[in-house]
C-alpha cells in the first residue's frame, strides 16, 4: 500500500479545498491509503519554539515521518500560500537539521472561484517546496475554477472533476511510488 498524507489548507467548515480534497482522496487507486493530517491544531512556528518544540508540532511531524507522499489541497489567499500552509511547511523544517519534509514527494492541487483556480499559490508552492528537497510532480497539474456545477451531484462538470482527480491521483500515486522506490 502506499500511504498518503493529504493535508488542507483552509480551515472553512465549508471549505471548496476540503471538497476537492474528498473528490481526489475518493478516486485514489485501491493500493494508495489516503489520511488526512490536519493542520488546525498547529500553533503558530516562532523560532523560539525550536528548543522545546511543541507537541501539537513534534506529532504533526511524526504523521508526515509516517506516510510515503504527501498531497496538499490548498485555496489561495492574496495571490499567495495561506498562513496554515506556509506555517505548517515552516514547522516541517524545524528544529534545524531534524526536518521531515525533504526527500517527501508531494502533489499540491487548489480550488477557488477565480478563474485561474489557485495557479499563483501553486506558482509559489513550485518555487519553494522544491529548495526545500521535496520532489514536486510537475504534472498533471489540479488548478479548479469552482462554478455551481463542480460539486453537485450527478451534473456534468462534477463528473468532469472526478474523471481528473482520478487521473491526477494515479499519476501522484505513481510519483510517491517511484520516489519511494529510490529511497
Ligand atoms: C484573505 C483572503 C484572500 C483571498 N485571496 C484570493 C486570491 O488571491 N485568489 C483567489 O482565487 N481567491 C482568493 N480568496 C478567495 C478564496 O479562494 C475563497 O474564499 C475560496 O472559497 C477559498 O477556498 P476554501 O473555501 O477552501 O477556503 C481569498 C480569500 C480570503 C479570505
Amino acid at each position: 500500500m502506499t500511504r498518503i498524507g493529504y493535508l488542507i489548507g483552509s480551515f472553512a467548515e465549508d471549505s471548496l479545498n476540503r471538497q476537492l480534497a474528498e473528490v481526489l482522496v475518493g478516486e485514489a487507486p485501491e493500493r494508495a491509503e489516503t489520511s488526512e493530517i490536519d493542520l488546525r491544531p498547529l500553533p503558530l512556528y516562532d523560532r523560539h519554539l525550536d528548543e522545546d518544540f511543541p507537541a501539537e508540532m513534534t506529532a504533526f511531524k511524526e504523521q508526515v515521518a509516517a506516510v510515503d507522499g504527501l498531497l496538499l489541497v490548498s485555496p489561495e489567499h492574496n495571490k499567495g500560500v495561506p498562513a496554515p500552509v506556509k506555517n505548517a511547511i515552516d514547522i516541517l523544517t524545524r528544529p534545524p537539521k531534524q526536518g521531515v519534509l525533504s526527500g517527501v514527494p508531494m502533489g499540491i492541487a487548489g480550488a477557488s472561484k477565480s478563474r485561474f483556480g489557485t495557479l499563483s499559490s501553486q506558482t509559489q508552492l513550485r518555487g519553494m517546496l522544491p529548495q526545500l528537497g521535496v520532489p514536486l510532480m510537475g504534472t498533471p497539474q489540479m488548478t479548479v475554477q469552482v462554478t455551481d456545477e463542480t460539486f453537485a451531484e450527478g451534473a456534468a462538470g462534477a463528473e468532469q472533476l472526478r474523471r481528473r482527480a482520478g487521473h491526477y491521483m494515479e499519476a501522484l500515486t505513481a510519483w510517491i511510488e517511484q520516489h519511494a522506490a529510490r529511497g
